[in-house]
């Protein structure tokens, strides 16, 4: 693929399938979150990964875990401690943080919001198991839409502007390239300006060149891409870069959250972490 994005996404959505059942291993989700071709996927790619980790020290599940649980616990501070109180999640997948959190919170409004297709099964879903109604609903919306009825105006057309928001995007913006990505975080912080507090939070792989092994990790992240039919791009290569790259896209404090300094609880790798965790905001 070259250097722009294609002009739709969907190869990327059978990866949310994948996510969805390594959720649920790790006793993070329900069984209603499970699909065949999750478990099928995961049974598949096992060697592969226990390659990974065993020969180079990248253990994916744990990777996985380290950027769930840390969007979480930034989540779970926005809510407790900024007051938000409205939480739309962008390429929600197979995702069960909507219902945690909407169980956890009793007034939380929760939005997820993916690609046609995907949010019309993760509607299914919620809908079957009797968890959706007038506070957690999903969607459809694209990021690469820039007005319509998938665009980011759209989705935030319904929310309650007098009140805090948070945004979260996880497992999405490494699948595009850097342009791409910086202009729907342009178009956010925009939408987000709009509200009286908006909070995004997203993990971000950067392209750490120093890391120990900055050589096998550019092998798995070149086999993402072929393995979803399109291409993973590193973005930033430093915290400095990362905090440029965002103010100006228009965020006024972003802060990076490195797992391995994170006051929190996460699964450890025995190299240093890969992915930073970013929280932006737009005042
Ligand atoms: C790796 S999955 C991550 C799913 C979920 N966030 C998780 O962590 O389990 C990537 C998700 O991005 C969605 N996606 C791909 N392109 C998109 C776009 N242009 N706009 C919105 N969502 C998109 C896919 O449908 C898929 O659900």
């Amino acid at each position: 693929m070259s250097s722009r994005a294609r002009t739709d996404s969907a190869h990327i959505s059978p990866s949310a399938h994948y996510t969805g059942y390594v959720w649920y291993r790790h006793r993070l989700s329900e069984p209603d979150f499970v699909t065949g071709f999750g478990r099928f996927a995961h049974g598949v790619l096992s060697p592969l990964t226990w390659g990974m980790r065993e020969l180079a020290g990248l253990d994916l599940e744990h990777i996985l875990l380290q950027r769930h649980l840390l969007l979480d616990e930034r989540l779970r501070a926005a809510i407790e401690h900024d007051g938000v109180c409205q939480v739309v999640e962008i390429a929600c997948g197979l995702s069960p943080r909507g219902r945690r959190f909407c169980r956890r919170y009793p007034r939380l409004r929760y939005l997820e919001a993916d690609l046609p297709a995907m949010a019309a099964r993760k509607r299914r879903l919620l809908s079957r198991a009797g968890w959706q109604d007038e506070r957690h609903q999903v969607r459809e919306m694209d990021i690469l839409a820039e007005s319509g009825a998938t665009s980011l105006a759209a989705l935030f057309a319904g929310l309650n502007h007098g009140e805090p928001v948070a945004v979260i995007t996880e497992g999405l913006v490494n699948y595009f390239p850097l342009a791409v990505v910086e202009d729907f975080w342009s178009r956010l912080a925009g939408c987000l300006a709009g509200f009286t507090q908006g909070i995004y939070l997203t993990e971000l792989y950067p392209d750490l060149r120093s890391h120990p092994r900055y050589r096998q990790l550019r092998w798995g992240v070149d086999l993402v891409g072929r393995l979803t039919r399109g291409g993973y791009w590193l973005h930033y290569r430093d915290e400095a870069e990362i905090v440029a790259g965002f103010r100006d896209c228009g965020f006024v404090r972003v802060a990076v959250h490195d797992p391995d300094r994170a006051g929190v609880q996460l699964p450890r790798l025995k190299i240093p972490s890969l992915l930073r965790v970013i929280e932006a905001r737009v005042c």
